[in-house]
């Protein structure tokens, strides 16, 4: 591995920009190579196995394209399969999981609230997780199956995504949460419409920019931080529709950004 190789970022599709973006933001002299799994999404509705093929799938395209370090930018996955996953590979692979920690400190009524994927909520993996502050705080898991479909197709604010995050929210909110988790990196982009509609003094908690500092740490770590000026150009790939691809691009990455062609 060598400090000018690129950092490789996947999830089943657009999620993942968020976590690429913190990135991105944190380490401007890092490039990065993003995949976007839209031909396989969503992985929620995936069993744990065939999550994990897909995971070694990108990671063998991606050590082919020379990446130094790998962030599954996805709570399904790495809920499903991570461990595995590092055990296979010995580059640094980072992943991310609700953020039921932050949460916990954050809530002041000690009742929190995550919404992710309904797979991610019954993984081995997030119940340990949510098990460690079980004793601390009330932990209410909401999955949200609807969300990921209308965030892939851009309908980030429109009446029927508030209905469906009312819906999703709601309950939560009568149980005495004050203190929303937003379990899945898809959600990041709709973090505001979520705030909105939760309405004030409810926390929302999100993780990307953990994952950056926590990728930072790895790096520094193994001596892979870039420390010349600034990398190559960042490049996307999508396993799916490519024109959508392009208008997810258009839309959710803040810089001007080329997809490559399949
Ligand atoms: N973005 C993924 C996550 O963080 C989930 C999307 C999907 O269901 O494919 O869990």
């Amino acid at each position: 591995m060598h400090q000018h190789q690129s950092i490789g970022v996947f999830d089943s599709g657009v999620g993942g920009l968020s976590v690429a973006w913190a990135i991105r933001q944190l380490l401007p002299a890092e490039s990065l190579y993003y995949f976007a799994d839209t031909g396989y999404a969503p992985y929620g509705e995936k069993t744990d196995s065939d999550t994990y093929q897909r995971m070694q799938a990108i990671t063998r395209h991606l050590l082919a394209c020379g990446v130094k370090a790998i962030v599954v930018a996805c709570n399904t996955a790495t809920t499903a399969a991570i461990k595995e996953l590092r055990a296979q590979y010995s580059l640094p692979i980072i992943g991310v999981e609700p953020g039921v920690k932050p949460a916990v400190l954050a809530s002041t009524t000690g009742v929190v609230g995550v919404l992710a994927t309904p797979r991610t909520l019954l993984t081995p993996a997030f119940a340990s997780l949510s098990q460690r502050y079980a004793g601390k705080a009330r932990v209410l898991l909401q999955p949200c199956p609807q969300l990921v479909p209308m965030i892939e197709a851009l309908e980030l604010d429109s009446a029927v995504m508030r209905e469906l995050v009312a819906g999703y929210t709601q309950p939560l909110l009568a149980q005495g949460a004050d203190t929303l988790v937003l379990g899945c990196t898809h959600y990041n982009f709709i973090a505001d419409v979520i705030a909105d509609v939760a309405g004030p003094g409810i926390n929302i908690v999100r993780t990307e920019m953990a994952v950056a500092k926590q990728l930072q740490h790895r790096l520094a770590q193994m001596q892979l931080l870039n420390s010349g000026a600034v990398g190559k150009a960042d490049c996307f790939y999508s396993s799916g529709d490519a024109g959508l691809f392009h208008r997810q691009l258009r839309r959710l990455w803040p810089a001007a950004a080329t997809a490559l062609p399949l």
